[in-house]
């Protein structure tokens, strides 16, 4: 917030407090919003999911993506490749990245 960097107005001042305060814990809190973290797939299944590059993952059904990529991180499937990317994120982004996913048509 560029307006608390300069001398804001002594009421400013007090959100400007509050708004220090909050990012830690807040945004900590908060579920990670699954468009944001699809992208992390996009370099190797192409933009919005969809080729050139290795298989498609837009539009699969959430399940089915879901269930592909708890059997990557537990090296189930795969060749390794996918399992050191799944293992990075937690059960709730991963369900994140799936519905996201399955709603690119
Ligand atoms: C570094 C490159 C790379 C990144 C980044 C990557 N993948 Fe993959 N993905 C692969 C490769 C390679 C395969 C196929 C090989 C295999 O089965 O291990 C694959 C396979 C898959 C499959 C199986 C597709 C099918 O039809 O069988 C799914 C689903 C998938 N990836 C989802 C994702 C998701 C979701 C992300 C982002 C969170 C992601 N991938 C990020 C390389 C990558």
């Amino acid at each position: 917030m560029s307006i608390c960097r300069t001398s804001p107005p002594t009421a400013l001042a007090a959100l400007c407090v509050a708004a220090a305060m909050l990012p830690a814990t807040a945004l900590a809190a908060k579920p990670p919003a699954g468009r944001l973290l699809a992208s992390n797939c996009y370099q190797c299944h192409g933009t919005n999911g969809r080729g050139p590059g290795f298989d498609d993952i837009a539009g699969k059904s959430a399940r089915e993506l879901y269930k592909d990529l708890k059997e990557f991180q537990s090296g189930e499937e795969g060749d390794g490749l996918m399992a050191a990317h799944a293992r990075g994120y937690t059960d709730a982004q991963l369900m994140a990245i799936a519905r996201y996913l399955a709603r690119q048509r």
